[in-house]
């Protein structure tokens, strides 16, 4: 199984002269929690394209605590925790060798993610939206019809943007949707915004102002 997880401005951009067009702290917290996240003896790995791997600051060229896969035509060294294949396939196949891979995350960028929806082995999305328009130049591929939203997060400010996260599942039943964080999710969040008390009725309401104003999913 293959899960995807990207975030994508108002016209669904993801990247705009080879990077990403926005730094959201929140955001990039959000990618690190779910894709380090793994039961104990496990790691997850990621998926990624060349041109999305030489976009990683060289401090994150692999990215920490994760299995990095890189698919390339190019040479490319590998080493711990850092893979080179020419193929999803032969990414998958090698990830399955190592035993103790939990969760595999593509990452990005168009051509994988366009690769990774069409096969039926991937189930999750997880959206990042963003509610602005930052004139991209590469864009995330039409989701197949077979998947739903199954979760929406609260908005959230994210230096000045208004972002919110979004869950889509392959073949989910119609009506499943739920229009709140998970426990888990808020409590994800909660700690990402350096809070322990839950969200006051003043900020919920604020947040949903905020989400029928003027968000499009
Ligand atoms: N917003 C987000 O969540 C997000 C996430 C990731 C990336 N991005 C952005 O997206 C942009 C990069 O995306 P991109 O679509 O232009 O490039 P990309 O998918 O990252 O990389 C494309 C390259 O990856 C290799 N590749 C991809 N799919 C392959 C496959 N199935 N089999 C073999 N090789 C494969 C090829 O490398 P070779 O040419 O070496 O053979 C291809 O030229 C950047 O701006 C980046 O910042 C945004």
């Amino acid at each position: 199984m293959i899960e995807i997880i990207a975030a994508l401005d108002s016209k669904n951009g993801i990247g705009k002269e080879g990077k990403l067009p926005w730094s959201l702290p929140l955001d990039l917290k959000y990618f690190k929690e779910l894709t380090l996240k793994a039961p104990k003896g496990k790691i997850n790995a990621v998926i990624m394209g060349r041109k999305t791997w030489e976009s990683l600051p060289e401090r994150l060229q692999p990215l920490p605590g994760r299995t990095n896969v890189v698919l390339t035509s190019h040479n490319l060294e590998e080493s711990k925790n850092l893979l080179k294949a020419s193929s999803l396939e032969e990414a998958l196949e090698k990830l399955e060798k190592l035993k103790n891979i939990d969760r595999c995350f593509v990452i990005g960028g168009a051509t994988l993610y366009k690769e990774a929806l069409s096969r039926e082995d991937c189930l999750d999305l997880y959206l990042t939206r963003i509610d602005a328009d930052f004139s991209c130049e590469v864009f995330f591929p039409e989701i197949p019809e077979e998947f739903k939203i199954v979760r929406e997060s609260q908005p959230f400010q994210d230096k000045g943007f208004w972002i919110y996260f979004e869950t889509q599942k392959r073949k989910e039943e119609p009506g499943s949707v739920i229009w709140a964080l998970s426990p888990e999710e808020e409590k994800i969040l909660l700690e990402l915004l350096n809070r322990e008390k839950p969200l006051s009725e003043i900020e919920k309401r604020v947040l949903e102002k905020a989400r029928s104003g003027g968000f499009t999913s």
